[in-house]
């Protein structure tokens, strides 16, 4: 162990319980050894506890059969020469099994364990800190725990409604859960048998009648359990600024980033020529027909006020334009109405993430007068767009340029887009 060691980290031992098979996220391999982000669930978990400077042990309980795999992953995590002692050890069926694989492996000098999961694998390192105060403080154990958001009602076998705690006194709560070693070891003891498949170390320790208190926990730490989790944290990825070179981190540990990036503008332009004289194609505009009026050149419908907004939302999310999303590459879009285009670029931004704030639109032509028809334009595009604000303004240019010579119009449009929390 190290000589020097002030804040006493050298007694903190986590075990990072690694070894479930991961059935709900159905991946095909045990969770902790998915990747995300760029590396293994077990990796960032790693990343997030080694950057906490709290902790003097580290040991993974990993599945059977990856014990070397979960080796070389803590090998590459932990610094070289590292001040910490690890160990890797072989999981059980139940996770309290695991919890006591790891508890075994733990030195003589560890007197305040951390039990944390791999699957909470973007847990900030400060949590860590925050839970080991609290056992060095008195508590025989600690939990970080955020308020439920959610009225939460007790139901029976039959799912009728027996109870509502007040949800002032609830809280969910998340690891790594910290105890004194010898209470953790004690309550491991007196579950064998009854609460053999707790999932939760503090029920064990309260069921010795000992104090365990919550701190705050971060919504960061939220568990990944279901596909629908791993994809929640692509598409922040996804989202999300590059680390700069410079500040570039070790594989995987983004502990310093945002939870939510800030919302983003993007700008839209498109431009159609007139239709030949005595062509009696429609005009579209907005979304709405304009009967009577002289349509626009080109295979699509030609509706500049739908396309710039297509092209605005596309550059606020970063997806391209309506070039790259409806070229070639995309014969079925190509006879495509604007409404049907808005929809599908919509849709895209959801898949990515985002919410829309926000589409402004203008259209710049002589005639026809969009004034008469602007709450219509404006209904329009914003149900193609699944009910965001759309607004329609208009302007002429004083007869200058190609517009101004009738040659053809333009639209031109912003949006604004946020990350969805
Ligand atoms: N865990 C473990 N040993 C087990 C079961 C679970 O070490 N026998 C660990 C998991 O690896 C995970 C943490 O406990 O880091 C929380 O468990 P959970 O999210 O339920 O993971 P899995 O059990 O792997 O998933 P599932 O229940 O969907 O199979
Ligand atoms: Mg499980």
């Amino acid at each position: 162990m190290t000589t020097h060691d002030p804040d006493g980290s050298a007694a903190v031992g986590v075990v990072v319980v690694a070894a479930g098979s991961g059935t709900r996220l159905g991946a095909g391999l045990p969770k902790a050894f998915v990747e995300v982000d760029g590396a293994t669930l077990l990796e960032h978990a790693l990343h997030g506890l080694l950057a906490s400077e709290r902790v003097g042990e580290v040991v993974v309980v990993a599945p059977a059969g990856w014990e070397d795999r979960a080796a070389e992953l803590l090998g590459l995590a932990a610094s070289s020469p590292s001040p910490h002692r690890t160990a890797v050890v072989t999981g059980g069926a139940e996770r309290s099994d695991s919890v006591a694989a790891g508890l075994a492996a733990l030195s003589d000098a560890v007197d305040l364990v951390l039990v944390h999961d791999a699957a909470r694998c973007f847990t900030p390192p400060e949590v860590f800190g925050r839970v080991v105060d609290a056992v060095r403080a008195g508590a025989a154990g600690a939990v970080p725990a955020l308020p439920v958001v959610d009225t939460i009602k007790v139901v029976d076998d039959e799912d009728r409604v027996t109870g509502t705690p007040p949800r002032a006194s609830l809280r969910a709560v998340q690891t790594p859960q910290g105890f004194r070693r010898e209470v953790l070891a004690r309550a491991h003891a007196a579950a064998v048998g009854a609460g053999a498949a707790a999932t939760d170390d503090a029920l064990l320790v309260e069921q010795l009648g000992e104090p365990v208190v919550a701190v705050a926990g971060d919504p960061r730490s939220a568990k990944i359990t279901t596909p629908a989790d791993l994809a929640d944290r692509q598409r922040r990825d996804a989202v999300q600024e590059p680390t700069p070179p410079s500040h570039a981190a070790a594989p995987g540990a983004r502990t310093d980033r945002p939870a939510t990036a800030l919302p983003r503008t993007g700008v839209g332009t498109d431009v159609h020529a007139w239709a030949p004289e005595g062509d009696d194609r429609p005009l579209w505009l907005g979304c709405v027909e304009f009967p009577g009026a002289r349509g626009v050149d080109g295979h699509s419908d030609g509706d500049v006020a739908a396309h710039a907004a297509c092209n605005a939302l596309l550059s606020a999310a970063g997806l391209g334009d309506l070039g790259s999303v409806f070229g070639t590459g995309r014969p079925e879009m190509a006879g495509a109405s604007g409404a049907q285009m808005l929809a599908h670029v919509a849709g895209m931004l959801e898949g990515a993430g985002f919410a829309i704030g926000n589409v402004a639109v203008q259209v710049v032509a002589p005639r026809p007068k969009i004034g008469p028809r602007r709450a219509e334009m404006e209904a329009a595009m914003s149900a193609a767009l699944g009910g965001a604000v759309v607004s329609v303004s208009a302007a002429t240019t004083d007869g200058l340029g190609f517009i101004g010579r009738g040659e053809g119009l333009v639209g031109l449009a912003t949006a604004l887009v946020a990350p969805r929390g």
